[in-house]
């Protein structure tokens, strides 16, 4: 096959998850949408079909059978990513997953077996803000060695993500849910990426304390620790009383009012959640937008936080623009464009999966970095049950070049 030939894509998963990457799909010319599964949302394949012309299927199984498919793209909920790359590796399509790659060590151990048995193309992490053009601006920074090595990274984010509405698995840990198995890997896939891959042990505490939630975490505190000894901190409350929005200069959080709302009518049981969660997915009106999000809000960078990196003789932060350098001159904030607008963009993912089918490129996120990532996920929720230092085993480093 030409090495420029256009790469024909079926979409595994047709909810909120998918809006985020459907455009980028369909505005880049090596892709072709040619199929579609979803198993619960039959209103959703029909609106596939009529947008892209493609089949609709039932099944991942059906999907991974049609022969025109040759890249399948995971965003199913959480607790089925392992299934279904499994089902797809053995029928030889290239896959590109979402975030976690599985919800268990030994479930991502399954899907790097596969994927290694048939030969395929996994790409199994990124699609998270570490790949956003900030945090590249970041990398290159520490790598140039203008302001030394690097010291230590700092990232600290408090959101509304438990009040927004949920399916019972995005908030039940055993199926997957909870902060810790759905946001971490934004703050994860970035300190891994600027600290270079290797962590060496995790320990953490997590937080399980609204009774509108009760079964996942809303909250993480975790000292991460890199091979060469660079300290790491994340932390994250997703309950929503305080949005770290407000910390920044350029930002102001205008939805106290709204989340308390929200909080009460939860706690009531007055929300419903499907119907909620059902006007953000593909083929539905309010299709990719968040409810109760941040539209109406100055952008910050993503899940983030407060986010500080330090180095030998500066720090450096994101800004609206792109990111503040804080050295020995003084301050400076250095633009970063982003081609796809305040969004996310994820052309960079698509072409590193592209080129490794068509060209045969290294992947960088290939399965073992998105197990890795998954590793430090599973050491959060680990060390907090067992109140002890996580050393971990299976991390990776930046492959050269990135
Ligand atoms: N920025 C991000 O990284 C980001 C954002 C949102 C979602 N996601 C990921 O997307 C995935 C889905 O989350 P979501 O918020 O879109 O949930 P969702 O419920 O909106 O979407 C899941 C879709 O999969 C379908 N589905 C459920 N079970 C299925 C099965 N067994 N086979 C086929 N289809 C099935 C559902 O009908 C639904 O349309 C998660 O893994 C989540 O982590 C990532």
């Amino acid at each position: 096959m030409a090495s420029d030939a256009v790469l024909k894509v079926g979409v595994a998963g047709l909810g909120f998850g998918s809006t985020e990457f459907m455009p980028t799909l369909e505005r880049l010319p090596q892709i072709e949408l040619v199929a579609a599964a979803d198993s619960l949302r039959p209103h959703a394949l029909r609106a596939f079909e009529s947008r892209y012309g493609g089949h609709g299927y039932a099944s991942v199984e059906e999907l991974c059978a049609d022969p025109e498919v040759e890249a399948v793209w995971i965003s199913t909920p959480n607790q089925f990513h392992a299934e279904n790359a499994i089902t797809a590796a053995e029928a030889g399509k290239h896959i590109l997953l979402r975030k976690p790659m599985g919800v268990s060590m030994e479930e991502c151990q399954r899907v790097l077996d596969a994927v290694e048995r048939s030969g395929v193309k996994l790409l199994a992490g990124g699609q998270t803000q570490g790949t956003s053009p900030h945090t590249h601006a970041v990398r290159k920074v520490i790598a140039s060695g203008e302001l030394g090595g690097l010291r230590a990274i700092n990232v600290w984010a408090y959101t509304g993500w438990m009040l927004r509405p949920r399916m019972p698995q995005e908030v039940d840990e055993s199926m997957g849910g909870g902060v810790v198995w759905r946001q971490a890997p934004h703050q994860i896939e970035t300190v891994r990426y600027l600290g270079g891959g290797l962590v060496r042990s995790v320990r953490a505490m997590t937080g399980r304390w609204r009774p509108e939630r009760p079964d996942g975490s809303g909250y993480y505190a975790a000292y991460l620790e890199f091979e060469d000894g660079t300290p790491v901190t994340m932390v994250y409350n997703a309950y929503g009383y305080f949005d770290s929005v407000d910390l920044v200069s350029w930002g102001e959080d205008k939805g106290h009012e709204s989340r308390a709302k929200t909080r009460k009518a939860m706690l009531a049981g007055e929300v419903d959640e499907e119907a909620g969660k059902e006007r953000t997915r593909f083929g539905s009106p309010g299709e990719g937008s968040i409810v109760g999000g941040r539209a109406d809000r100055p952008w910050m960078p993503g899940n983030l936080g407060v986010f500080i990196v330090s180095c030998e003789s500066g720090d450096i932060r994101m800004s609206a623009a792109g990111m503040y350098i804080y050295d020995d001159e003084g301050m400076r904030d250095v633009a970063v464009p982003q081609p796809g607008g305040a969004g996310m963009t994820l052309d960079s993912e698509v072409m590193e999966l592209y080129d490794a089918i068509r060209s045969d490129k290294p992947l960088f996120h290939d399965g073992r970095w998105g197990m890795a990532t998954a590793e430090v996920q599973w050491a959060i929720i680990e060390s907090a049950k067992q109140r002890k230092e996580i050393m971990l085993q299976h991390q990776v480093p930046v492959p050269p070049g990135f």
